[in-house]
């Protein structure tokens, strides 16, 4: 029987997911219908309700409505929690369980893209709203040296600091004082500021050659944060919205599992059948660009 998935956002005319769901789904044999929601909004529940009357499994969730899942799940794993948001659902009888990738995303991101390993690093993150929360167990779970977090409100910085500390070496350090903990290795602007055009007040000082200057707002090219990185000698800027694709590209695959673990695709018969499947796909397109196609969209599959 087929099962019935969606990814639910608004807007959501964008969207690769039913794409990039139903290839995964016929490279790795499971029978899957995978569609697009545009959820009302203000209506995030009602339409949930609807999709699972008419038999949905599991969803995934984007702009605006990680909040509202997190609230709708009856149950939420320990990242979904911690971050106080949801970006995959699966639904079994009465309950939808609810997991967060986006920070797994980000630290793929970095990690595996920018080929950038947070180990015994000095990082930095800007802000401590839902962005910077979400990723800051991810972050420590990768050991870095130090984590400081600086946030305009400084209690909102001191209260995360407090309560990730279990996970690993973080502190809260006014902007006005940053200079005395620079330089860093990675800076992750987690405010809204660039949403606005704007910049958080964070030192020049902060950056050094080889340091990575990463960007979570979407798409808004090169942000002020971005450009005040590189007049400042960051080597590298990165972001814009990679850590959520990557993100949804994990959340993607994992409807269908218990425990929505993904693990990434080397070898083996799953890589083969997606080779296959994309040498069907792009038959004009030479075995060394299948290949990357295959790596690019085919970094994971459900355990
Ligand atoms: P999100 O869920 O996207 O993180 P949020 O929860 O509203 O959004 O948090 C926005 C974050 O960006 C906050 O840390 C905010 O700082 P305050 O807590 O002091 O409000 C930060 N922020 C927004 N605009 C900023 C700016 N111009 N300079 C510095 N920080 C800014």
């Amino acid at each position: 029987m087929t099962d019935l998935y969606a990814v639910i956002g608004n807007p959501i005319g964008h969207t690769k997911s039913p794409w990039i769901h139903s290839a995964f789904a016929e490279a790795t044999g499971q029978h899957i219908s995978y569609t697009a929601i545009e959820g009302p909004l203000g209506g995030f529940a009602a339409r949930v309700n609807a999709f699972r009357r008419e038999g949905g499994r599991g969803l995934n969730i984007t702009v605006p409505f990680k909040v509202d899942a997190c609230e709708y799940a009856t149950d939420l794993s320990e990242r979904a929690a911690l971050a106080g948001a949801v970006n995959a659902m699966k639904f079994e009888g009465e309950r939808a369980f609810a997991e967060n990738f986006d920070g797994l995303g980000l630290t793929n991101d970095i990690q595996r893209n920018h080929s950038y390993p947070l180990a015994g690093k000095r990082v930095l993150v800007l802000g401590a709203g839902g962005a910077a929360r979400g990723a800051l167990r991810p972050f420590l779970e990768q050991k870095p040296a130090l984590l400081v977090i600086a946030n305009r409100t400084r209690t909102k910085a001191q209260d995360l600091a407090a309560k990730f500390s279990v996970y690993g070496p973080i502190q809260a350090i006014d902007y006005s004082d940053l200079d005395q903990h620079a330089p860093f290795d990675l800076v992750v602007n987690a405010t809204s500021a660039s949403l606005r055009g704007e910049l958080p007040p964070v030192p020049a000082a902060a950056f050094v050659r080889g340091c990575l200057a990463y960007e979570l707002v979407y798409g808004k090219g090169l942000t002020p944060f971005l450009r005040a990185s590189q007049s400042a000698g960051a080597g590298r800027q990165a972001g814009n919205g990679a850590a959520d694709r990557a993100a949804h590209r994990a959340a993607e695959l994992t409807p269908r599992q218990g425990d929505l673990q993904t693990r990434p695709i080397r070898r083996g018969p799953a890589r083969e059948r997606f080779l296959g499947w994309a040498g069907e796909r792009f038959p004009r397109r030479g075995r060394v660009r299948r290949r990357r196609i295959v790596k690019q969209w085919c970094r994971y599959v459900p355990i």
